[in-house]
């Protein structure tokens, strides 16, 4: 089979080159081998403690999970935890840390509260502002040590797309530049009317760097998650790179992958995605390969009839799984009813080890009939009316995080590759052109490392 890395595969040829859709220009990431001790060794965990957690923008939260004023959320990464408030101004953050004794000051998840009370000795902060309130017993105090009125450290937040970030450098560069994504892009899915419908945190036994690469191709699909092959491409997939680290790629749903010889007739999997937008399978008249077509088609009916705004999205964009890479350590995976967010978290001292966090975001839609999509790993029954915001759910290693059976196939698999990566025998990574994605995230790493950013 011919294959010409600089060109790959085009979903849609005749996309304009300004659309979100369009194949964006190769970009040449070379072909060294990086170095593999940045997958377990302590030191090189270190430095990315140093040179990339503290110097990036991360997400810290969903604009969703704070709708009104005093509501927060705490976002732990590393040995960090921050806490991110909402204020008459916009969203805040604060390093989450008592400007007395250095307890941490607030210890649930999420909450609503314009005051916090340190579980220590009850010094009292503003949660809009930081700002340090009340000090117990305040006269006990020789004013010399407290004349500075030490409120809560800042660290620098914004929102953007229904999306908050955190930056812990002290100048941060411009969000939007260091996203990378052109402008519109994570906007067009309106990700801030979205809601938090699951928010599950597990533990895998890998660096949280194979977590993210296993993420950012399918060319481990037929390996790994081979039932996928009936409602899913998987070789002719879009790789798509963008500055600062980001990259996306397209997935075509609602078709089978090119691995598999009849092409025309249906399977299970087909008749289940065309019910889900509302095309009874016995109505269909055409065969496998029209299949992606009548569910857009489908789904752009069906979301006039119910008054959601899919006006910025192509047609693609409707049954595609467009997986979107925010560096460092973020993939989105986007459809126009709700979103899969994945964040991997490094954990706090074992370079081992990280927490695959993931929010499913849901557009609720006024219909009993609508409901959240297979692939979007909601167990049946579960609530999707958004009214509620579930708990996170914490599994540790080896519990089953009822992550669904992709999910719980990946998680298997990371540890087999984390422990074959420390063999005398392996040498390094060799990544193909389905992997440019790596490649692309391990260069812009590689530049934090080296403190060119
Ligand atoms: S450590 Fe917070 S009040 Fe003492
Ligand atoms: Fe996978």
């Amino acid at each position: 089979m011919q294959y010409d890395y600089k060109v790959g595969t085009i979903l849609n040829p005749q996309a304009p080159a300004d659309s979100f859709e369009a194949k964006q220009p190769y970009m040449d990431n070379g072909t060294a081998v990086a170095d593999k001790r940045r997958y377990f060794s302590p030191e090189f965990m270190a430095l990315e403690w140093d040179r990339l957690w503290t110097r990036t923008w991360l997400i810290a939260a969903v604009s969703s999970d704070l709708p009104e004023v005093g509501c927060y959320s705490v976002f732990d990464i590393g040995r960090e935890s921050i806490i991110v408030t909402r204020t008459p101004e916009g969203v805040r953050a604060f390093y989450n840390a008592c400007s007395h004794r250095g307890t941490r000051l607030v210890n649930d998840q999420m909450g609503n509260k314009l005051r916090f009370v340190c579980p220590f000795h009850s010094w009292r902060f503003s949660s809009q502002t930081g700002e340090l309130l009340a000090i117990t017993d305040e006269e006990t105090f020789r004013p010399e040590v407290i004349c500075e009125r030490p409120g809560l450290t800042p660290v620098t937040c914004e929102e953007h797309a229904g999306i908050i970030f955190i930056n812990m450098r002290d100048d941060p560069p411009p969000l939007l530049e260091s996203i990378g994504l052109p402008e519109g892009y994570l906007e067009a899915y309106n990700i801030g009317q979205m809601k938090v419908i699951r928010h599950i945190s597990t533990e895998w036994e890998a660096n949280w760097k194979i977590g993210i690469e296993a993420f950012y191709e399918t060319y481990h699909l037929h390996a790994v998650h081979p039932e996928t092959r009936w409602v899913m491409g998987d070789v002719n997939v879009q790789y798509d790179l963008y500055p600062n680290g980001s990259s996306r790629m397209i997935v075509p749903l609602a078709q089978m992958s090119p691995r598999i010889k009849d092409q025309t007739s249906m399977n299970e999997g087909l008749e289940g995605m065309l019910l889900e937008a509302g095309v009874d399978p016995a109505d269909y008249a055409g065969d496998a390969t029209g299949v992606r077509l009548a569910i857009q088609q489908a789904k752009r009916k069906r979301a006039e009839r119910l008054g959601l705004d899919y006006s910025k999205l192509v047609d693609g964009q409707l049954t595609d799984s467009w997986a979107t890479g925010l560096f460092p350590n973020v993939q989105i995976g986007c459809h126009p009813e709700g979103v899969f967010l994945m964040r991997f978290l490094p954990h706090p001292k074992d370079p081992e080890r990280f927490y695959y966090d993931t929010m499913t975001l849901f557009l609720p839609a006024d219909d009993p009939n609508y409901t959240a999509p297979a692939w979007m790993g909601v167990p049946e029954g579960m609530d999707t009316s958004g009214t509620v915001r579930p708990e996170l759910e914490r599994f540790a290693v080896g519990e089953d995080g009822n992550l669904g059976l992709v999910l719980s196939q990946d998680s298997a698999l990371l540890p087999i590759v984390q422990a074959g990566i420390h063999s005398r025998g392996f040498k390094g990574q060799l990544w193909g052109e389905q992997e440019q994605r790596l490649r692309h995230f391990d260069a812009e790493l590689e530049r934090y490392i080296r403190e060119e950013k």
